[in-house]
């Protein structure tokens, strides 16, 4: 078949030349199913950080490729598509950040990695949705200046005493999903619990049994007692919930969670990559050192 044909190549390519290949848990099925690793922003950033390959093949969006980058300097770290942006990270920029710094000085600056280089460069510490709360909480200081997911920064603001100045960014797939849609397939499915991220807006992320990051909602699905589970992220989560839960029903709680940007790669595109090694995805030296620094300090914080 085509396809294993394809798959086949992959592999024999990636061993030729000492590559790692990590995949989102959004991506396509069949790039999940190939990847060595697989992964929340999170534990994609740990593995990159540690890794001896001399390749870092990443299957995601240009921030998770740059972050790769940052943390491993001496690695090329190919992105098969140079076009798979994330609309939230250019939603700020280093410039604009910087501006609003000086209107609240001393306040540090807490970034979501679903940002540029350059703004990590000019921010305290960095954060996911996996350890946002952990980050945030970890601080000295009354008051943070959290970009650039207003979402993610109310979900964390309401478990933090701390006084926010949000960034009027989010993602717009998880903001096409409504509470409206929600509570219907609630009221049609009584016995489903609800799990969300919390990208998604907070009138959503209030009607959820749990709100979590990707890697977060597997071990809670898998945990979790009920056999129906809505599901209110990116639609290629489903592929290893099916996998790891073959016992449970799983609803997505909108057809319109899917992220372009995230269904971009293909076989052929990694394939492609792994043959030219190109698209590099690099960060200058004066960039990359303050925004390591930033990335390094969120890090040293227990997952
Ligand atoms: P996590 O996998 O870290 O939860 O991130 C979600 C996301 O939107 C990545 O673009
Ligand atoms: Fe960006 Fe949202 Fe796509 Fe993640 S799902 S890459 S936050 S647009």
């Amino acid at each position: 078949m085509m396809e294993d044909r394809l798959k086949q190549q992959i592999r024999e390519l990636l061993s030729e030349r000492n590559a790692v290949l990590l995949a989102h848990n959004y991506m396509r099925d069949e790039v999940q199913e190939i990847a060595d690793l697989t992964g929340d922003s999170l534990g994609l950033s740990i593995e990159a950080a540690r890794t001896d390959a001399d390749v870092i093949v990443f299957c995601g969006v240009h921030f998770m490729a740059e972050s790769a980058a940052i943390l491993s300097p001496g690695k090329k770290v190919l992105l098969p598509r140079l076009d798979a942006g994330c609309p939230m990270a250019d939603m700020v920029t280093a410039d604009k950040l910087v501006a609003l710094k000086a209107e609240h000085p001393g306040v540090p600056v807490v970034t979501y990695v679903n940002s540029s280089a350059a703004v990590k460069a000019v921010s305290d510490i960095c954060c996911t949705s996996a350890n946002a709360v952990k980050v945030v909480n970890s601080l000295p200081d009354k008051e943070i200046i959290f970009v650039p997911d207003r979402n993610l920064g109310k979900f964390v603001a309401a478990r933090s005493d701390k006084n926010f100045y949000y960034w009027d960014g989010y993602c717009p797939t998880h903001e096409r999903l409504r509470p409206e849609a929600v509570q219907k397939l609630k009221s049609e499915h009584p016995d489903a619990l609800f799990v969300c991220h919390p990208e998604c807006n907070p009138a959503v992320v209030a009607l959820a049994d749990h709100a979590c990051s990707t890697s977060g909602m597997y071990e809670w699905c898998r945990k979790s007692p009920a056999k129906k589970i809505i599901i209110g992220t990116e639609a290629g989560i489903l592929y290893k919930l099916k996998q790891d839960n073959p016992d449970k029903e799983f609803i997505l709680a909108s057809p319109a969670l899917v992220c372009p940007n995230m269904k971009l790669t293909s076989l052929e595109d990694i394939r492609d990559a792994l043959l030219s090694m190109k698209p590099i995805v690099s960060v200058p030296e004066e960039i990359r050192v303050p925004a390591k620094q930033a990335l390094d300090r969120m890090l040293a914080i227990p997952r």
